[in-house]
């Protein structure tokens, strides 16, 4: 978590810091600040609270110079305060850094820095990195931080600045995500590439043990002893744009009706109406490969690990594997069994989830073939993967996730269907009838889009109310877990995702006129068994709404209101499912007047365990 930007160049770098930073918000969001070479001097601004505060503070009293360095926090060390906030300063104030990571072992550096006299004026791990750059510097900032690295263990992704060389921005990074995007006389350090990409399409991007020293005319790049490394720029794939909220109140909305575009980008060249085969470019295992996997693992926190509840059953259900999902941190609590023949798929929209990582790290280490299904492209996930096969979402900064979500899942059935003609264990008939059920997904998806008056409607109907209960059965378990997860995460109604079957085992003792229920109700294998759950509701005075599809008419004698869907292949319903879910979330929480795209204590990058 955690934000970094810095600018040099011949503008002023606050507005450029301040416009990176905007759109690194979402990886956090309790206090922001600034470092700038101005008139010789190192200048530092630094606010507790969202950025506007800082962006206030720079406009009623603007920081002229370059280079300059940003940072946007999400408080691991330290409660968020002005004295906390980065940047951090050593050396007589002379060298100012930001940092996003964490430094593992800084309580003993902290101690052996304090013995030879550092004074530290914040809570935070990062202040001993700052303080052993001040202790290494003799002249050359590159050598200083290239020397301090080498004691710290943990995470960072570092920018760092220095009075005595008012030319040069020191950049470096270990596990934590960080681009360098190149200008024509300028250069800029950014943790992501949306940072960057309304100046540059052309980023260096970083790996483990790279740094980069940064002048306005020069980026040159060094490993970890200092010696010169070459690579070329990579090439960002998506226009400015993209990064804007082109014309929708929120990037929650604008990401939510973007959907249809997603999938069918996610499914070009890979699924088409009579096309005989899924052909996913990304998955590199042969078909003899695929033919030997006896167990598939998906593991994934938050989000994700709803979409793998999915990709669970439709590995199952569709190529005969047996299949299980994991929460990446509980799986690596567990010390995991691993035998030969599993495949792990990891599933992350950024990529750079610590414990995501560190479980594909330690299934890799124990065996494991590692698959990933991952948006941002070239992530450390994506690039520890033995394969990964990409969602097209482009760029997600609501710090709730959808778009991500759904073309997760799509693209764990792609891989199940694959799966299943490799290894011929459905009908050739069931899977045509699957792929065209996929390829008709767009339309599908856009058609409950075009219901979103009548989800206004429930949400503004429904957002008194402070509980309620999504159910979900079978395939449409983790559609409830993920529908109770965006309610709460964004307008903070206490939502539980549960599995049907398992209300009558103690979420029934909620059941009351003060909680409604959100049912999951498909025509499918577990449709009576759902009505029996919706009648256990009614009968104790609860309110239903169900997710059905548009043309059961049934249904609504059973419950108060009717969420209607396309009708659509059973196993495939989980897509179009979750679209008017998040929209109900998101309006439930515009009616509540909640910060829809930065809720409270969340960040939508998680680069802390
Ligand atoms: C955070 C985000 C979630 C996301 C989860 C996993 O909690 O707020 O939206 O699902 O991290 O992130 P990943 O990038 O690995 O999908």
């Amino acid at each position: 978590m955690c934000g970094i930007v810095g600018y040099i160049g011949g503008r002023r770098a606050t507005e450029i810091c301040l416009a990176g930073l905007r759109r690194l918000e979402y990886r956090g969001y309790d206090s922001a600040g600034v470092a700038v070479m101005s008139k010789g001097k190192l200048v530092v601004r630094k606010k507790v609270g969202k950025l506007q505060v800082l962006a206030d503070s720079l406009e009623a009293e603007p920081i002229e110079g370059a280079p300059g360095i940003g940072h946007t926090r999400w408080a691991t060390h330290g409660k968020p305060s002005d004295a906390n906030s980065h940047p951090h300063l050593a050396c007589g104030d002379k060298i100012a850094l930001v940092h996003n990571g964490i430094i593992e072992n800084y309580a003993e550096l902290k101690e052996q820095l304090m013995a030879r006299g550092c004074v530290f004026r914040s809570e935070t791990d990062t202040e001993v990195i700052a303080h052993l750059v001040g202790k290494y510097y003799e002249g050359d900032l590159l050598a200083a931080v290239i020397r301090a690295a080498k004691d710290c263990e943990g995470a960072y992704a570092l920018a760092v600045i220095c009075e005595d060389e008012p030319d040069v921005m020191i950049a470096a990074r270990l596990k934590s995500p960080l681009v360098v995007g190149l200008g024509e006389g300028e250069n800029f350090i950014a943790s992501d590439m949306l940072a960057v990409r309304p100046e540059t399409d052309q980023v260096y991007v970083l790996d483990n043990d790279e740094f980069a020293k940064v002048t306005r005319d020069r980026v040159e790049l060094f490993g970890p002893e200092g010696q010169r490394i070459e690579k070329e720029p990579y090439v960002i794939p998506w226009d400015a744009a993209a990064a804007g909220k082109m014309g929708h109140e929120k990037f929650m909305h604008k990401e939510i009706h973007e959907q249809p575009g997603c999938i069918r980008d996610t499914l070009a060249g890979r699924v088409a109406a009579g096309m005989e085969e899924i052909s996913l470019e990304g998955l590199t295992m042969s078909e003899d490969e695929i033919k030997q996997v006896q167990r598939v693992l998906f593991t994934a926190c938050g989000t994700a690990y709803h979409a793998g509840m999915y990709g669970r059953f439709v590995m199952e259900r569709l190529a005969g594997i047996p299949s299980e999902v994991d929460l990446a941190s509980e799986l690596r609590a567990r010390d995991p069994v691993i035998l030969d023949n599993t495949l792990a798929i990891i599933v992350s929209q950024s990529g750079e989830t610590a414990d995501s990582l560190e479980g594909l790290l330690e299934l890799r280490e124990k065996g494991a073939k590692i698959g990933s299904i991952v948006n941002v492209v070239d992530s450390a996930i994506a690039r520890e993967s033995h394969w990964t096969v990409y969602t097209k979402a482009g760029p997600e900064i609501g710090v709730a996730s959808t778009k991500a979500y759904t073309l997760q899942c799509l693209v764990a059935l792609m891989l199940a269907v694959r799966f299943a003609e490799v290894r011929g264990s459905k009908p050739k008939a069931e899977l045509e009838e699957l792929r065209e059920g996929i390829a008709r997904l767009p339309a599908a998806v856009e058609a409950t889009l075009e219901n979103e008056q009548q989800i206004v409607e429930l949400a503004e109907k429904y957002q008194q109310y402070d509980d309620c209960l999504f159910l979900g059965r079978g395939v449409s378990f983790g559609s409830a877990m993920e529908g109770a997860l965006k309610l709460k995460e964004i307008s903070y109604v206490h939502a539980e995702g549960y599995a049907a079957g398992e209300m009558k085992h103690g979420p029934i003792a909620l059941i009351a006129p003060e909680c409604y229920t959100v049912a999951i109700a498909v025509r499918g294998e577990v449709y009576e068994k759902m009505l029996g759950n919706i009648q256990e509701v009614k009968a104790r005075d609860g309110k239903v709404i169900a997710v059905a599809f548009e043309d059961d008419e049934d249904i609504k004698q059973h419950v108060d209101d009717v969420i209607p869907i396309p009708r659509v292949p059973e196993l495939i319903a989980p897509i179009p499912v979750q679209v008017p879910l998040q929209l109900f979330a998101y309006h439930v929480a515009k009616f509540r007047g909640e910060d829809i795209d930065q809720p409270r204590n969340l960040a939508k990058t998680v680069t802390v365990e």
